[in-house]
């Protein structure tokens, strides 16, 4: 009789375990690349061209808030996590200006933020691309602001046009000294081409700064950070050694791939090689994701395949990388992170979020419609890194 009663006692049990289970399932124990992702509130996530600062074993999702449109009109939002899946909206960490003469006012472009923290300052620091109101992407410029916590408020900084009177370490004392004008060369003929190979724009813009659009930050393991984007008409990446409290540019940088045309940088480490993803350069519409590997930040980068294999690898399963998240970085396990754009209704953007493996030097990731941490976690164990 009464073992009977242990019996009916654990099965009741075994319902209402499962059931929550079942419930937590149904709410988000997976993630569902491509889908609408609610918050903790259930409102789709707004956190476009975004990325991950983990932190005291949290994870803090830092992104653009989007509206209808691409202007900024509330500024950058914050969610916190710990698992990665289910998030709570922190609100918005760096908001957007009142004032009309503020480089952040309403109605200027604030994307792609990033955060990071430096140890010595205990400052948590943002940057993210701007461009001044009015101006479409003229400006191009990157801008920094700080914050004494992880969510915020973020105080703005300044912007900067990167490494005004300064050369790249990679140029021949002949490029910076020859005399090719712009106004004379044709876009998208091979005189331009070679020009701007050649360092066109980078001697240009040597007195008022360098262009930058695309963009994100890295800190290396010995917490030197560094500033990757898209420079000279978005048309070669520029990868800059920030100053050692991370709010300004130390002078030292590279370009890389001059004309190769990468936008969307995301940059991470397996290692000691440095791998970095970037799109190509179609504005809102996706193209064919590219990969390179470095065994120094400074270079030379190696061109790889294109990360994204199986169907619609050609368009990286519509999506536009913004971020590479550790996972398990000794065995070679990431998150990719991208943006699956929505220019007619920018706030419906999705976030195209895969595993992603490092295998024989080369990073992959292939489509999946639903996926949990716990494949992750088995693919790590299964995996043997190179
Ligand atoms: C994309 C870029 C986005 C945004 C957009 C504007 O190529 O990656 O961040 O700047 O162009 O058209």
């Amino acid at each position: 009789m009464f073992t009977n009663y242990i019996k009916v006692f654990q099965l009741i049990a075994a319902v209402i375990l499962s059931a929550s289970v079942y419930g937590q399932k149904n709410d988000h124990s997976s993630f569902f690349p491509g889908k609408l992702w609610p918050d903790n509130d259930g409102n789709h996530i707004n956190a476009h061209g975004g990325g991950i600062l983990y932190h005291n074993e949290t994870y803090y999702w830092y992104g653009e808030h989007k509206g209808a449109n691409s202007l900024a009109e509330v500024g950058v939002r914050v969610y916190k996590s710990k698992d990665l899946i289910n998030w709570s909206n922190e609100g918005v960490a760096l908001e957007v200006s009142t004032d009309p003469n503020s480089e952040i006012t309403i109605g200027s472009v604030i994307e792609r933020p990033k955060v990071i923290f430096n140890k010595k300052t205990k400052l948590f620091v943002m940057w993210f691309h701007l461009e001044l109101k009015g101006q479409g992407y003229a400006a191009a410029r990157t801008a920094v602001a700080t914050s004494q916590s992880p969510t915020g408020p973020f105080k703005y900084i300044q912007s900067f046009r990167p490494n005004q009177k300064s050369w790249p370490q990679n140029f021949e004392l002949s490029q910076t000294q020859e005399n090719i004008e712009e106004q004379h060369l044709e876009w998208w003929t091979a005189e331009w081409h070679q020009a701007l190979v050649d360092g066109l724009y980078v001697r240009r813009d040597f007195k008022k700064g360098q262009m930058s659009r695309d963009m994100t930050v890295f800190v290396d393991d010995d917490d030197t950070a560094y500033h990757i984007s898209s420079s000279e008409e978005n048309q070669t990446l520029h990868i800059s050694k920030l100053t050692d409290d991370y709010l300004g540019f130390s002078k030292e940088w590279v370009r890389v791939q001059p004309g190769g045309q990468n936008e969307a940088p995301a940059v991470f480490k397996h290692k000691e090689t440095y791998y970095m993803i970037t799109s190509g350069l179609t504005g809102w519409k996706p193209n064919k994701a590219r990969s390179f590997k470095a065994k120094s930040m400074f270079g030379p980068w190696e061109k790889l395949a294109n990360p994204a294999k199986g169907k619609n690898a050609d368009v990286t399963f519509f999506s536009q990388s913004t971020y590479v998240l550790p996972i398990n970085r000794a065995e070679g396990i990431y998150i990719f992170m991208g943006d699956r754009w929505n220019p007619k209704k920018h706030s419906d953007g999705r976030y195209i979020w895969l595993p992603l493996v490092v295998k024989q030097g080369q990073p992959a990731m292939e489509w999946q419609d639903e996926w949990s941490l716990d494949q992750l976690k088995y693919i790590s164990d299964n995996h043997k890194a190179d």
